[in-house]
Order: C-alpha cells, then sequence, then structure tokens
C-alpha cells in the first residue's frame, strides 16, 4: 500500500546538518510512505518512491499532514469512581496533599476501584482511551494502582489489557503498587511493600500483565528506600522501571530511578540539576505532566532548560487521572506544554512520539522510518505546529495502526 501526496512530520532525529539548515519536524513536502506487513517499507518524496511501491493500493491523503501514531506514554485510565468533589474541595481552599493526609485523594479512588465489578472498569476505562484514540493516539500505556491489594492490582492490569484486545491500539501496562499505602496498612508502609506490594508485582509479572514497574516516591507516598526494594524486585524479574518523582517535593527519586537505568521519570517540577546529570548519564525519558501541572495550579515549572541543557529527552503524557489530572486528550496536552512550560511545538510533538516511544522503551515506533511500526496519524492541518496551537479542535482526519485504517 502506498500513501501519496502529504506533508511528512517523520520526527526522526535531527541531524547536525538538519538543525544547522533549521530543519524541523523532519519535515518531507509531497511525500509518500509505503507499507508492508503492517510496517513502513519506505518513506520519503512521492517523485522519489520505487516503482515496486506504485503498483499495489495507492492512497491520495490531499496534502494532509501525516505524524506518527501518537503515543500517550503515562496515564491512569483505569480506574473508579471520579473526584468531582475533591475538584470542590481544592477550589474551597484544601491542597492536594491536605486531602491526601485526610484520606481521601488517591486513596479513595482505591475505595472506588475496589467496588466497581469488571465490567464497569473496562467500559468507563473504554471511554476515556477512545477520546485519545479519536485524536491519533496508537499507543496508550495504563497503571495500575488503584487496587492496592492483589485481586484489585491484578484486575486493573487485566482490564488495560482487554482495551488493546477491543481496540485498533497497543496498551502498555505498568504495575504501580507502590502508589499509595491502602487504608488498611496505614502507618505501615514497609509492610505493605512486604506483604502486597512485591508479592502482586510477582503475581502480575507470572500471569505477563505488567510490561514496566512503576512507584510513587513522595512524602504523601513512599520514601527511597521503599522503592527502592520494589525496584530491585522488578529488577530481578526483568522488568524495566519507571517513578513518579519530583512531583511536590525533591526526595532524589529522579537520582534513585536513574540508578536503576529507569525508562523514564515523571512529573519532576522539583528536579535539580544533580538529578537531571544523572538522567542524562542513565538516558532516562523526563516524561513531563502538564495536566497534572495546570489541575494542581503548581508554580514550580519542571526544570526545561536544564533538561534541554543536558541533552534529556523530554517527552510529555496526560497522566489521565480522575484527581491530578482529569484530562482525556493528548492535543489539549500538547498544547498546555508549549503554553506552561514554554516547550516549542516541535518539542511537544517529539514528546508524544519519538521521545514517548523511549519512555515505554520501545525502538518500534514514534517516527516516520523504514522499518518502523505503520502507527500513523493523518491530520486536516497545514503545518505541525497547529496541533500544538489550537485548543480544543480536533483535526484528526484517520488513523492507520499497524499498517490498518481504523
Ligand atoms: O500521576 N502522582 C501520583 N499519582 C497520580 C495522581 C493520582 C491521583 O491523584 O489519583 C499522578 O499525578
Ligand atoms: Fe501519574
Amino acid at each position: 500500500m502506498l500513501l501519496v501526496n502529504a506533508r511528512l512530520a517523520t520526527m526522526a532525529a535531527a541531524t547536525p546538518e538538519d538543525a544547522a539548515r533549521g530543519e524541523r519536524y523532519g519535515l518531507i513536502e509531497d511525500g509518500a510512505i509505503a507499507i508492508a506487513d503492517g510496517a513502513i517499507a519506505w518513506v520519503g518524496k512521492r517523485q522519489d518512491v520505487p516503482e515496486q511501491w506504485t503498483r499495489g493500493e495507492v492512497t491520495d491523503l490531499g496534502g494532509r499532514l501525516v505524524t506518527p501514531g501518537l503515543i500517550d506514554c503515562h496515564t491512569h485510565l483505569v480506574h473508579g469512581g471520579n473526584r468531582a468533589t475533591e475538584f470542590e474541595m481544592r477550589l474551597e481552599g484544601a491542597s492536594y496533599e491536605a486531602i491526601a493526609r485526610a484520606g481521601g485523594g488517591i486513596v479513595s479512588t482505591v475505595s472506588a476501584t475496589r467496588t466497581a465489578s469488571d465490567a464497569e472498569l473496562l467500559e468507563s476505562a473504554l471511554r476515556r482511551a477512545d477520546a485519545l484514540f479519536a485524536e491519533g493516539v496508537t499507543t496508550l500505556e495504563i497503571k495500575s494502582g488503584y487496587g492496592l491489594d492483589p485481586e484489585t492490582e491484578l484486575r486493573m492490569l487485566r482490564a488495560a489489557r482487554r482495551i488493546a484486545a477491543q481496540r485498533q491500539a497497543d496498551v502498555r501496562t505498568s504495575y504501580l503498587g507502590a502508589h499509595a499505602v491502602p487504608p488498611e496498612y496505614a502507618g505501615q508502609a514497609d509492610i505493605y511493600i512486604d506483604e502486597i506490594c512485591i508479592p502482586t508485582l510477582r503475581a502480575a509479572h507470572a500471569e505477563g500483565l505488567a510490561d514496566a514497574v512503576d512507584g510513587f516516591c513522595e512524602g504523601i507516598a513512599f520514601n527511597p528506600q521503599q522503592i527502592a526494594r520494589v525496584f530491585d524486585c522488578a529488577k530481578s524479574l526483568g522488568l524495566p522501571v519507571k517513578l513518579h518523582a519530583e512531583q511536590l517535593s525533591n526526595l532524589g527519586g529522579a537520582k534513585l530511578a536513574a540508578e536503576y537505568g529507569a525508562l523514564s521519570a515523571d512529573h519532576l517540577e522539583y528536579l535539580d540539576e544533580d538529578g537531571v546529570i544523572a538522567m542524562a548519564a542513565s538516558g532516562t525519558v523526563a516524561v513531563l505532566l502538564p495536566g497534572a501541572f495546570y489541575t494542581l495550579r503548581e508554580t514550580q515549572l519542571p526544570p526545561l532548560d536544564l533538561l534541554r541543557k543536558h541533552s534529556v529527552p523530554v517527552a510529555i503524557a496526560t497522566d489521565a487521572n480522575p484527581g491530578s489530572s482529569p484530562i482525556t486528550s493528548l492535543l489539549l496536552t500538547l498544547n498546555m506544554a508549549c503554553t506552561l512550560f514554554r516547550m516549542t511545538p516541535e518539542e511537544a510533538l517529539a514528546g508524544v512520539t519519538r521521545h514517548a516511544a523511549r519512555a515505554l522503551g520501545l525502538a518500534d515506533r514514534g517516527t516516520l522510518e523504514a522499518g518502523k511500526r505503520a502507527d500513523l496519524a493523518v491530520f486536516d492541518v497545514e503545518h505541525p505546529a497547529e496541533l500544538a496551537y489550537r485548543i480544543g479542535f480536533n483535526p484528526l482526519h484517520a488513523r492507520y495502526y499497524a499498517g490498518r485504517k481504523s
């Protein structure tokens, strides 16, 4: 199959020559993409298409923009209930941390998730996932972490897997048993880690339910020593790790994650230069979450200039969750990354394509290059900056998942 008459934002890493010429987005004007067996077989200028690719089905994209299929690399899409009343409480002056310490916050979603049936968990998550797919998302990461008991953690991960089975999309799962201390273990975080978190990680791994292991390193969650114990278990199982770090304070979580060769450290508003240097050395991706920054009216900005200075790849994601980031639009997240964090539209788009793939440890997607999966998003826009510029408008024309239009 051949797609022609498109402007391609390949998002391939710029060579020093490209950068010197000021070329952005790996842009190819009047481009073409040949697809075979679910992968990109050839990509380049239409005039250069090798003859062999012109003999099959040819689709004219009418000059539209094609990007790699978008990747939302950090979500908590599977959960019961919602926290609109907590939103009201914050508007009346309560802080996110104070609500959490008073037994609300994550723990209130834990009760709602435990009481939700499998069907309810799947159905509500599918609605949120469909909103993302409708914007061109083809790969989605989903975390557990609202069960905090063996049964519910595994039910969450199974629901996440079922989304992939029911839709044209890839879902990557992260086990987040170290998200919060459940009420039945209040004040006994270490015992929770030993009795529940680690055994459930082993069970999730045995059932093939976890692609990675995540944690929340924070005063209202777990300290670095506790996270390290979970990461040691992940390592022994051969699973990659990632970490919610430096969201509300600096506990050195990013550095800890880097020591374990983490795929990513996420949030990072309170990250310092030592942490940035450690991430650069370990190749850990910085995942910034503007939806949570916005919702919590955070004022401490993530250290974007330091991340740029040390060439740490920056991804962005929705963090879709019922508490700190009730957002299910990756396009709006692009806009927020630019407006709130002052990322360029090109950095933001790399953050939901090339760098997001890396944050999930996926080398087979995230750019339009020969050999990559044919996951594509086709937009009714002229210039890629339009994707980040508009607010609340969805210009998706079509998406291709493994070469199939959907
Ligand atoms: O990524 N930071 C920790 N976990 C989630 C919030 C979860 C919640 O409030 O329910 C986050 O922001
Ligand atoms: Fe999160």
